[in-house]
């Protein structure tokens, strides 16, 4: 069954379920509005059980959300009742085929109660009670084991970004045909990770692996694009295609030879020309496809233009780029400039973004740049620093009021004991950083022998 009539089902439902607490916050369960609104909800969710037996609704940050991904579409109409399942703990109902319209009806009640107030787990006890097994609340996880989850979804969806790359390159240079179905799952499992948590999805892409770049870095370009887009687009779709197309924007390199891409000194002339090339002979492969987004072609041939099209390749006509291009670029580099590769050593982030800083209105989109630097701090998610009191921290969480002084997590204490329960603290909050702590420098966590995936 196609995946957009199974979500268009559930946001009629989610619609009209939202319709049904509204109304039965006003008026007592009899009244005609309450009735003929039930009658509407069971008769949506007898079209969806025609093809689901159950439907999970999830509560994700005060939205409803179906298989991880909120339904931003809707969002105007249901936000207010998502927002007060939020606020009764609740993170996902599951509604289950053979609903009768009564137990519906108690349900509603329940949820509507305003003397009882009951929250997640008080629900699920009262429908227990009432013998209601076609309806499930789960209570929201506590914030550490919250934080657990979401890691582990994210480093799924991270290691599996890498092995779907490992397969697109290895089809290209097989000559076959790009798997585009691989291509378009990990596009969207990027896009809904960046939904439900950007931190630890940025995070994952400061922490990877310094041997496999090639796979690597179209994964993190990924992440870092579609996070700096979530901040001006909001169409799920887009998000979508710019994922993919951030995925394959190097794909040009597989028709470069690997010793010239890993070659560990300067290119001559000759292998640099060869190099640029890379951003057409992309183009031309996903041209080659039967199906391709236009998107993702115009992204794989503009990544190195540059904002003032100073870049390669050049280009006769001085059209501006495509808004997109400009995102890519800015996380293409920021990716490449911050990654350990056989000819070069890494730049810290914060040596990075001072750089990047330098090229602004030349190299990159000023306004992006701008927003770019909010969403990631001096010190992005991820890196590991040294405080002023010679304590350790991990960055957790940018402030785009005070660059300098992100929300951190303390590990490592100042006589260099590792804490049994390390202390989150936002180190622009006057009151929970009452010593003055900031941050000196970020430390390459080798140097000390720490994971910092231990501790996002
Ligand atoms: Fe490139
Ligand atoms: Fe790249």
């Amino acid at each position: 069954m196609d995946q957009a009539i199974i979500k268009q089902l559930v946001k009629v439902f989610v619609k009209n379920f939202s319709l049904l607490l509204t109304e039965s916050g006003l008026y007592p369960p009899h009244h005609p509005n309450v009735v003929a609104q039930t009658h509407q909800t069971l008769a949506a969710l007898k079209e969806a059980f025609n093809i689901l037996p159950e439907i999970y609704l999830d509560i994700l940050e005060g939205q409803f959300a179906y298989e991880g991904i909120p339904l931003y579409e809707i969002k105007h109409i249901v936000e207010k009742v998502a927002q007060m399942l939020e606020s009764k703990a609740i993170k996902c109902i599951c509604f289950k085929i053979g609903l009768s319209p009564q137990n519906l009806s108690l349900f509603v009640q329940m949820l509507s109660d305003k003397i009882k107030h009951l929250n997640a787990e008080g629900l699920q006890s009262e429908l227990g009670k009432a013998n209601i097994a076609s309806i499930i609340v789960e209570k929201k996880r506590d914030k550490k084991e919250d934080n657990k989850h979401t890691l582990l979804e994210a480093n799924k969806v991270y290691g599996g970004s890498i092995e779907a790359n490992k397969l697109i390159y290895s089809a290209i240079q097989a000559g076959k045909v790009l798997p585009l179905d691989v291509v378009d799952k990990v596009a969207q499992d990027i896009t809904s990770l960046i939904a439900q948590d950007s931190c630890s999805s940025l995070a994952l892409a400061a922490l990877r692996s310094y041997d496999e770049y090639t796979f690597t870095h179209s994964t993190n370009v990924a992440i870092l694009s579609v996070a700096l887009a979530t901040t001006v687009i909001e169409d799920p779709l887009l998000l979508n295609r710019l994922a993919r197309a951030a995925i394959l924007h190097d794909i040009g390199k597989t028709k470069i030879p690997l010793k010239i891409l890993n070659k560990p000194d300067k290119l001559n002339p000759d292998e640099w020309q060869l190099m640029q090339q890379h951003p057409l002979l992309g183009a031309q492969i996903l041209e080659q496809q039967a199906t391709m987004d236009e998107l993702s072609i115009i992204i794989a041939s503009q990544h190195h233009m540059k904002y003032d099209l100073s870049g390669y390749p050049r280009i006769q006509h001085l059209a501006p780029l495509h808004p997109l291009s400009l995102i890519v670029n800015i996380c293409d580099i920021y990716d490449a400039i911050t990654s350990r590769r056989p000819y070069k050593n890494s730049l810290p982030c914060d040596k990075a973004l001072a750089f990047m800083m330098r090229l602004i209105g030349c190299d990159f989109d000023p306004a992006f740049f701008k927003i770019f630097v909010q969403m990631m701090g001096v010190y992005p998610p991820g890196s590991l620093v040294r405080l002023n009191t010679r304590e350790f921290a991990i960055t957790k969480r940018a402030r785009p009021t005070a660059l300098l002084l992100p929300q951190v997590k303390i590990i490592i204490d100042a006589s260099g004991q590792l804490l049994a329960d390390p202390l989150l603290i936002d180190l622009s909050d006057n009151e929970q950083n009452n010593t003055g702590r900031n941050i000196e420098e970020v430390v390459e966590p080798s140097t000390i022998g720490i994971d910092p995936l231990d501790f996002i």
